[in-house]
């Protein structure tokens, strides 16, 4: 099996415990063990530091630093030499300093200064940890979270979408808080919001369709499959074939006419930032939420399993990285062993944590095992 996307080297620099960490990798799985607090999750999340936002625990530049921001203007970086299709590229994420004390964002592509979508775009990845264990019981907005993230996996121009959609919206929110009742200025930003709104809902209903699809092809096995619905107003009005021009107009006289009700609650009562992802557990016909715990993980797996062999069967988009924090925790040996099956068998890396290096025997020579331990890592194989 030829891996296509890969990092073959991976630096951290003042990343959380990580003063100095530097892994240079092939393209086989890497299994991260040691003890809790060792610093296995902060190196899961200083990969997702090259995704757009703010990587898996939505933390802030200054957090990540290493010593969490006591000096408030210390610098970090994340630097990841990426093999894609066999060609190198250079991805780099971090703060700087800014002249004036303060502290900036950094992304970098070769050297050069890049956007959150070219990074994005070159090393594609979706991610579990443990705190998604309860994304199916958990708040809607974590869900919507989750699969815009999804999305953007696939569609790097949502991001701007969905900015533009939320900026609109704060504009307007903050007129009628103020009682601004300017027909103009707020039709304008209501168009706006119908505008980005409508191409927000549209690509989630594309990302829908291609992870259904990617799902049904899915072999029956230890991972059950879903079924996939989004809820919201917009996303429906797509699902019945709505033209989007018709979605926009439909949505910008929803709300014109809701500025009093949007004024009185003080946020806009709908739109795609309400809508959520549903899913139900295809064979036992249960919605996720009634599922155990184990099998509410099972079909997150099964979920991000066939995200990446949706993106890897677009010609737009490719091979991704899976990365999966306490990849072992829920999982019975069988079913782990069928789990590492599925990981190979994906044309991207895949990064794994545990506690215990056991945990990944059924990798055997198949994987590169790293030990970790205090912000320090060591070979093993
Ligand atoms: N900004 C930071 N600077 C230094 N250490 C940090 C920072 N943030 C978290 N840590 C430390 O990192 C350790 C946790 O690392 P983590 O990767 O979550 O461990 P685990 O190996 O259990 O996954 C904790 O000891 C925590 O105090
Ligand atoms: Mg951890």
């Amino acid at each position: 099996m030829t891996h296509s996307l890969y990092v073959a080297r991976l630096t951290l620099t003042d990343f959380r415990n990580h003063a100095a960490l530097d892994l240079v990798l092939d393209a086989r799985p890497v299994c991260l063990f040691g003890p809790n607090g060792a610093g296995k999750t902060n190196i899961i999340e200083a990969l997702t530091m090259l995704a757009p936002g703010r990587g898996l625990r939505s933390a802030s530049l200054v957090e990540v630093a290493r010593g969490g921001g006591q000096d408030r203007a210390q610098p970090w970086a994340v630097s990841a030499r990426v093999v894609q299709d066999g060609e190198e590229t250079i991805l780099g994420a971090g703060a700087e300093r800014t002249p004036e004390g303060g502290i900036k964002r950094l992304a970098r592509r070769n050297g050069m200064p890049a956007t959150a979508a070219e990074l994005a775009e070159a090393a594609r990845m979706t991610w579990l940890t443990p705190a998604m264990d309860r994304l199916w019981s958990g708040p809607a907005g974590d869900r919507r979270r989750f699969f815009d993230r999804l999305t953007l996996a696939r569609a790097a121009e949502h991001g701007q979408s969905a900015a533009a959609y939320e900026r609109a919206m704060r504009e307007r929110q903050r007129l009628l808080s103020d009682r601004v009742f300017d027909a103009a200025w707020l039709g304008g930003l209501e168009r706006e919001m119908s505008a980005h709104g409508a191409a927000v809902a549209a690509a989630r209903v594309e990302t829908l369709h291609r992870l259904q699809d990617a799902i049904d092809a899915r072999p029956t096995g230890a991972f059950p499959k879903a079924i996939l619905a989004l809820d919201g107003s917009l996303e429906a009005r797509f699902e019945r074939g709505a033209k989007s021009a018709d979605v926009e107009e439909e949505f910008a006289e929803l709300l014109r006419d809701m500025r009093g009700r949007d004024a009185g609650a003080g946020r806009a009562l709908d739109g795609p930032h309400r809508s959520d992802l549903k899913a139900r557990h295809a064979a036992k016909d249960m919605d996720a939420d009634q599922c155990s715990t184990g099998e509410q993980k099972a079909l997150l797996l099964g979920l991000c399993l066939a995200q990446a062999r949706a993106l890897a069967d677009d010609p737009g988009a490719g091979a991704s990285l899976i990365l999966i924090d306490e990849a072992a925790a829920h999982l019975d040996s069988v079913r782990r062993a069928a789990l590492f099956d599925e990981l190979l068998a994906n044309p991207g890396q895949a990064w794994l944590t545990g506690t215990d290096e056991g945990l990944f025997e059924a990798f055997g020579e198949r994987a590169q095992m790293f030990e970790v331990r205090d912000g320090c890592v060591h070979i093993r194989s």
